[in-house]
């Protein structure tokens, strides 16, 4: 316990629970006595930001209301999740902030522990399903895969996402002295991934959990949302450097394009090599250029002195940019001869795919 010194009377701790709800009238009353009943132990209010819902959500959450420490905020105006939970945020007087479906799927009772986390030090608690002892057991394969799909291009594109395992979780808690409000500008639904990102966190805590099936109403996810979410992560790689780098590897690609086709020439020009062996040097040369101008330019940022760690470096580069070469080589052939595209299609597209895959193992393993 630290030292008393007078002024607890005039921080005491709220915790402020926002709660975006649209549509949700069979979940609301369950869910606030839950979320009631589970922070029992502490000082509490819980903030509802409903986008006009025409189901009768807002007259239930007006009654309840009565009842427990619940605010209603109803936009008439706007839509969107994302948009809903900063306008609560706005309307908190917690020193500690919590966001929450209304659905269920997020289980009030993991509340205490992320607010635990956070009063023993951490200034985000995110609760996370993909860490030991979290899960989403109920889903099938597509969802499955979209999630993890989303999951990845954050922790490819945004490498500060990587601090935690589940940085599109919608279930967290926040210090929200660590985040500049007016720097919010989230499309979608990944606040916390925004919040995350724009904040200066120091200390990031995830706390398992089991995301629930819905118990009635339905998911307001749609394809919309996926494209959404591209656009946000692209927001987010512009206001944070990330996309600046990304264009730089693709201009680090197209220069090494042109001393691969310069180095063809000139092992053309003096040898009588089988065409197979005269595109080796090539190849081999623009791998090393392009190590050498990623790790001065794109992630000099990312890159230590030592002499030893850039040998280090350019094994790991050379390794998985000859694997990107045959991939190139590969895809462009087996489109080329057995989809019967037109071969220069054939390459881009065994361009791009290896491009790719080179920006992937670029990011998290050589300049990690
Ligand atoms: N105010 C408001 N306005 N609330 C909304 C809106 C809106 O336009 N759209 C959805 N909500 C509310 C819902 O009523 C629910 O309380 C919550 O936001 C989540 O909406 P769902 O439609 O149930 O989302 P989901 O279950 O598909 O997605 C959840 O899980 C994802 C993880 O896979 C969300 O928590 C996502 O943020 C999370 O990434
Ligand atoms: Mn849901």
């Amino acid at each position: 316990m630290p030292e008393k010194n007078g002024l607890e009377s005039y921080m005491k701790e709220i915790l402020s629970v926002v709660i975006p709800t649209y549509n949700e009238k069979d979940n609301i009353t369950t869910l606030i006595t839950e979320v009631h009943k589970a922070l029992s132990g502490c000082d509490h209010e819980i903030i509802i930001v409903d986008d006009n819902s025409q189901d009768g959500t807002i007259d239930i959450v007006n009654k309840l209301a009565k009842q427990f420490p619940v605010k209603l905020f109803v936009r008439r105006d706007e839509k969107g999740l994302s948009t809903a939970v900063i306008h609560g945020i706005k309307q908190a007087s917690g020193s500690t902030i919590a966001v929450m479906d209304a659905d269920l799927q997020h289980p009030p009772e993991i509340l205490p522990k992320l607010y635990k986390a956070i009063q023993d030090g951490a200034d985000m608690a995110i609760a996370s399903r993909y860490i030991k002892g979290g899960g989403c057991p109920n889903w099938g394969l597509f969802r499955r895969v979209t999630s993890k799909g989303a999951l990845m291009i954050a922790h490819i594109f945004l490498p500060s996402s990587r601090r935690v395992k589940d940085p599109v979780s919608g279930f967290f808690m926040f210090r929200p002295e660590k985040v500049d409000l007016l720097k919010l500008k989230p499309v979608g639904y990944k606040i916390a991934l925004e919040i995350m990102i724009v904040g200066s966190f120091k200390n990031i805590v995830e706390v398992p959990f089991i995301f629930k099936e819905r118990s009635t109403g339905q998911s307001k996810l749609r394809p919309q949302q996926q494209i959404e979410y591209l656009s946000h992560i692209l927001s987010l790689m512009s206001r944070t450097g990330e996309f600046w780098r990304f264009v730089k590897f693709i201009a680090v690609g197209l220069c090494g394009t042109g001393v691969n086709e310069g180095v063809l020439a000139l092992v053309r020009t003096f040898t009588a090599w089988h065409g197979t062996i005269q595109l080796i040097p090539g190849i081999e040369v623009s791998i090393i250029t392009n190590f050498i101008l990623n790790d001065f330019f794109t992630f000099a940022d990312r890159r230590s002195g030592k002499i030893g760690s850039f040998f280090g470096r350019l094994l790991k580069y050379n390794l998985f940019a000859a694997a990107g070469a045959l991939i190139n080589w590969g895809i462009a052939a087996l489109l080329f001869n057995n989809a019967g595209l037109d071969i220069y299609v054939a390459n881009i597209i065994g361009i791009i795919v290896a491009f790719l895959w080179n920006y992937f193992f670029s990011t998290i393993w050589a300049w990690k």
